[in-house]
């Protein structure tokens, strides 16, 4: 499989950040410096359910927890799917990383002071 990486944009913040096919879009989010909304990072707890607006994700597990219709209205599990294209997701709660370098940003203003939110302790990113 070719492992050049896929855009990801997280709206409505405008932020991007890159994830490559064979890594979740949860963890290439923190290393990022982005974190989204997460718990179990297993597929089960539907904490990090996610509206995708545009994109292919691939499950790297069977079942992810998800109905068909869920599915069908976009919605995803970014600590299980991994992508198959560039990825657009609609992730309002989704919050910057304190001590991590900041994402890209396309078109849009840089996310709030870090310094200022939560603290995400479980990921640290060293530059
Ligand atoms: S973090 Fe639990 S399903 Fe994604």
């Amino acid at each position: 499989m070719d492992d050049t990486p896929f855009r990801v944009t997280v709206l409505p913040q405008g932020w991007t950040f890159d994830a490559a096919p064979d890594q979740t879009l949860l963890l290439a989010g923190l290393a990022a410096g982005i974190r989204l909304p997460h718990s179990c990072r297993n597929g089960t707890c539907r904490a990090c359910m996610t509206q995708m607006q545009a994109g292919e994700v691939h499950y790297r597990i069977e079942w992810p927890g998800l109905s068909l219709e869920e599915k069908q209205d976009g919605w995803i599990l970014p600590c299980v799917a991994q992508p198959r294209c560039n990825i657009t997701l609609q992730a309002p709660a989704a919050t910057p990383i304190v001590n991590a370098p900041r994402p890209a940003v396309l078109h849009a203003p840089r996310p709030p002071d870090p310094m200022a939110t939560d603290r995400d302790d479980d990921v640290r990113i060293s530059t």
